[in-house]
């Protein structure tokens, strides 16, 4: 059965308030006060439904008092009824901007103020419902975009693993490289980063391009599985011939990727992939390969990485070059800027340095082989 509704009765009369108690008492949990300070006690302890409030009385008038219940935090579930002798349209509307849910003139029909305080409850029934039902689709909207989260967290947890897996693959031959790929993809990312806070890319990079990058940028050689063993595993230097062949790896890998491109819907992050891929040997000033494109006509994704490719590869020690000291790679990359790399970048990458060093100090291996241990259980 339904509990009782709640009210609250203040008056200074003791007469007006046993009338009304008479009045209500049969259907009703009663409950009064004498002025303006007990009603607004008695709200708290007493949490009614309902409060018929008188206005002319000592201390705090009957506006006051309705307008701090209709301000407290609960106030919008707490009807008011003024009630009061003051018949005036004026002094009628006062109440109505102090926020009371209605007014009743003294004298009153006694019929009609039990209706008028059955309105008020049928009201406030439809509010609760209401505001329940808001809270049940809030609850269920809240669920979904968590399961929604959890499982594009998911997916693309496999799908790195899997892009990573295939760079990884494509990579295996090349005997010098070990954890490059790794390394590559943090500095790309330390990099697009503080490009992200600062310089002229603040607009560009937003956690998309974040994250496409993060996963784009270990395939930037991926065309490495058309290079022949004797050419990528040649100890010493390349001739002209077989470095125009190195060449092709950007063209390769990248019309692989296009080919994915063209029936996938994760069109934005493999597109990223092919800018890579086919540009992150292009030379800001025109000179690179294979396009020849010079400046903004690189797309930033693979400006950044090229960059960073370079960094590793002369932090390095490979079949044909051993590992420069750390600041003739710092003076070649701050060199180079505006040949082959976009001064901006460099700019960047002069604030960032700090974190590329702390990046190649750390265990990389530690890192892989936690990659290696997820993908044996996606069996990926
Ligand atoms: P990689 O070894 O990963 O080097 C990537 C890029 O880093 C190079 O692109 C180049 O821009 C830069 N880089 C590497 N070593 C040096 C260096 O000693 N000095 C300077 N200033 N920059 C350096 P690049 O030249 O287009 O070469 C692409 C790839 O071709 C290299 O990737 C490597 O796998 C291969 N390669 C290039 N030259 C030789 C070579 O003389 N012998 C062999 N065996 N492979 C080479
Ligand atoms: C009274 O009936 O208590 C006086 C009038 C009023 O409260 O407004
Ligand atoms: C390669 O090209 O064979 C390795 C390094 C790179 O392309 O950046
Ligand atoms: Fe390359």
């Amino acid at each position: 059965m339904k509990s009782k509704g709640r009210i609250l009765i203040v008056d200074d009369k003791p007469i007006n308030i046993s009338i009304l108690c008479a009045l209500l008492e049969p259907e009703f949990t009663l409950e009064t006060a004498g002025n303006g300070e007990e009603c607004l006690e008695k709200c708290r302890r007493f949490e009614p439904d309902l409060v018929l409030l008188d206005i002319v009385m000592p201390g705090i008038n009957g506006y006051e008092v309705c307008h701090r219940i209709k301000s407290s935090p609960v106030g919008g579930f707490t009807q008011v009824i003024l009630v009061s002798g003051r018949a005036s349209p004026e002094e009628r509307l006062q109440g109505y901007e102090s926020q009371a849910d209605d007014y009743i003139v003294k004298p009153f029909d006694h019929d009609e103020l039990l209706w008028k305080v059955r309105v008020q409850f049928r009201l406030r029934d439809a509010h609760a419902r209401l505001f329940k039902l808001y809270g049940q689709i809030e609850a269920n909207n809240a669920e979904l975009e968590q399961r929604v989260a959890e499982r594009t967290a998911e997916v693309t947890a496999v799908q790195d693993l899997v892009v990573f897996s295939l760079a990884k693959l494509a990579d295996s031959r090349d005997p010098d490289t070990g954890e490059h790929l790794v390394r590559i993809r943090a500095y790309s990312q330390i990099l697009a980063k503080q490009l992200s806070r600062k310089g002229p890319y603040v607009d560009e990079i937003d956690d998309r391009f974040l994250n496409d990058l993060y996963r784009a940028s270990p395939l930037h050689d991926i065309g490495k599985v058309g290079i022949p063993d004797a050419i990528l595993q040649k100890p010493g230097r390349l001739t002209n011939c077989e470095f125009e062949l190195m060449k092709q790896h950007v063209i390769i890998g990248a019309e692989a990727l296009e080919k994915g491109l063209k029936q996938s819907s994760a069109a934005q992050f493999l597109q990223m992939a092919v800018d890579v891929t086919r540009y992150h040997h292009e030379r800001f000033d025109g000179t690179g390969y294979c396009a020849g494109l010079s400046g903004c006509q690189i797309p930033l994704s693979a400006r950044i990485v090229a960059l960073a490719d370079v960094y590793d590869a002369l932090t390095s020690k490979r079949t044909y070059k051993p590992a420069f000291q750390l600041d003739t790679a710092w003076e070649i990359i701050v060199e180079a800027s505006g040949s082959h790399f976009d001064p901006a970048i460099v700019d960047g990458f002069r604030v960032c340095y700090d974190e590329f060093l702390q990046f190649a100090s750390q265990d990389v291996a530690e890192d892989l082989q936690v990659q290696k241990e997820i993908a044996c259980l996606v069996g990926a």
